[in-house]
C-alpha cells in the first residue's frame, strides 16, 4: 500500500498547512488573533500554541459561529485564554496594539453547514488585512485560506491574491500553496511574514 493516502493526506490541506507553520512561529505566552473564528477548530488550535499565559482573539459576525467556538473552548478548558468577540475582523487593530500580534488567520468564506450567504467579503477582507498588518510584530504572520471555487470567493481571492503581492513588495516575505489542475478553482493558502 501507498504511504500516501491520496484522498486525506495529499496534498495537505491549506488549513493543515496554516496551522503546520504558525506552529512554528507562536510561543508561549504570545498573543494571536483568530479573524474568523467560525467553528473553532482554529481557535482551538491557536490556545493551544499560546499556552496558559497566552491570548487569542477570535472574531466572527455570527452568533451561531461565535457560540460553537465557545463550546469547543469550554470543552478543551480554554475559556482564560480566548476572548471571543462577536464584530467583524475589519475592527480588530481596536483590540491590539500596534505590532503586539504574533499570527493572525483568516479562514475566509461562509460557515460550513449554516448559511452561505453570511461570507466573508472582499471589500471587508482588504479592510481587515490592512489592520492585520498594523498589529502583527516583527517575526510575525499573517494567513490567509482563500476559497476560488464559489463565485464571491473567486473575487475575493484574487483581491486578496493582489493585496499579499503588494506586501510583498512591501518588504513582507509571502508565499501561495495549493494543488493545480483541479476540476473546480482549488482553495489556496497565502501566507506573509513580517520580516
Ligand atoms: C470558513 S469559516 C471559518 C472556519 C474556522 N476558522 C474554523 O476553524 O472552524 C468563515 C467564517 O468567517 C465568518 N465571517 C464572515 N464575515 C466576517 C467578518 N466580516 N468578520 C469576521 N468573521 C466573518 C463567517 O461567519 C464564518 O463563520
Amino acid at each position: 500500500m501507498s504511504p500516501i493516502d491520496p484522498e486525506t493526506m495529499f496534498p495537505p490541506r491549506p488549513t493543515a498547512l496554516a496551522q503546520g507553520i504558525l506552529k512554528r512561529v507562536i510561543r508561549a505566552g504570545d498573543l494571536v488573533i483568530d479573524a474568523t473564528a467560525g467553528n473553532g477548530h482554529d481557535t482551538l488550535f491557536l490556545a493551544n500554541c499560546v499556552g496558559g499565559e497566552g491570548k487569542v482573539l477570535a472574531f466572527d459576525v455570527q452568533e451561531a459561529a461565535i457560540a460553537a467556538t465557545r463550546v469547543r473552548v469550554i470543552d478543551a478548558g480554554f475559556e482564560d485564554r480566548v476572548q471571543l468577540i462577536q464584530s467583524s475582523h475589519e475592527h480588530l487593530a481596536d483590540h491590539a496594539s500596534e505590532k503586539s500580534v504574533a499570527a493572525v488567520m483568516f479562514n475566509l468564506g461562509y460557515l460550513p453547514g449554516d448559511d452561505h450567504k453570511i461570507t466573508t467579503q472582499a471589500s471587508g477582507t482588504l479592510a481587515a488585512l490592512d489592520a492585520a498588518v498594523r498589529v502583527i510584530r516583527t517575526g510575525g504572520v499573517l494567513s490567509v485560506v482563500c476559497y476560488p471555487g464559489h463565485p464571491a470567493g473567486a473575487t475575493e481571492a484574487k483581491d486578496v491574491e493582489r493585496w499579499m503581492t503588494d506586501c510583498a513588495a512591501k518588504g513582507w516575505r509571502v508565499a501561495k500553496y495549493g494543488a493545480v489542475g483541479t476540476r473546480r478553482p482549488a482553495p489556496f493558502l497565502l501566507i506573509a511574514a513580517a520580516l
